[in-house]
């Protein structure tokens, strides 16, 4: 089931996410429509904060070439290491018609559980570390806009209120690789 994405400034994306403390069926099922929502969107990377849902569960897709060879479900998912620093162009499926530069560390480690319950702990650099890092930046309540100078951040809220009192719909741009 496609589940609709709330947009910035939607008080809802700034929760918390809690840790999901059993993985059930109806969680499972749950975590497959995070996915398809994602792949509808089209996105590459999806939490469950950004469906209203307050817990620790993200879905991760960078390979646009064959979709779900490489999808990522992770619960609960922690980064246990960080390296170096990268700078990337990252857009948001909750923040629409807006990009920057945003930097992250370019290579992490992470450990999460998987929808057949197997805790897994790998690495993810470049465009996949930046996907994880914003997508667990999600699950803090924390958009890539938090992560931009504050100046940059008002001229993007302004823009936004601007949407709003013309009654035009927020919905991202398609085609940008949106996180
Ligand atoms: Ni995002």
């Amino acid at each position: 089931m496609i589940r609709p994405i709330l947009h910035y400034p939607d008080p809802r994306l700034k929760q918390n996410g809690q840790n999901v403390s059993d993985i059930t069926g109806d969680l499972v099922t749950f975590v497959d429509d995070l996915v398809a929502t994602m792949y509808n969107a089209p996105g590459i990377g999806l939490a469950a904060i950004q469906v209203g849902i307050p817990q620790r569960i993200i879905v991760v897709d960078i390979n646009h070439e064959e979709p779900g060879k490489d999808l990522l479900r992770l619960i609960n998912p922690v980064i246990t290491a960080r390296e170096g620093s990268i700078i990337w162009e990252e857009g948001c499926l909750s923040v629409v018609d807006y990009t920057a530069e945003v930097k992250r560390a370019a290579k992490i480690e992470l450990t999460a559980w998987t929808p057949d319950e197997k805790e897994i702990t790998f690495q993810a650099e470049d465009l996949l570390a930046v996907a994880l890092q914003h997508e667990i930046d999600h699950l803090e309540g924390k958009l890539f806009i938090d992560r931009i100078s504050r100046l940059k951040r008002e001229l993007y809220t302004r823009k936004v209120k601007k949407l709003i009192r013309e009654g035009r719909p927020l919905e991202a741009r398609k085609g940008q690789a949106a996180i």
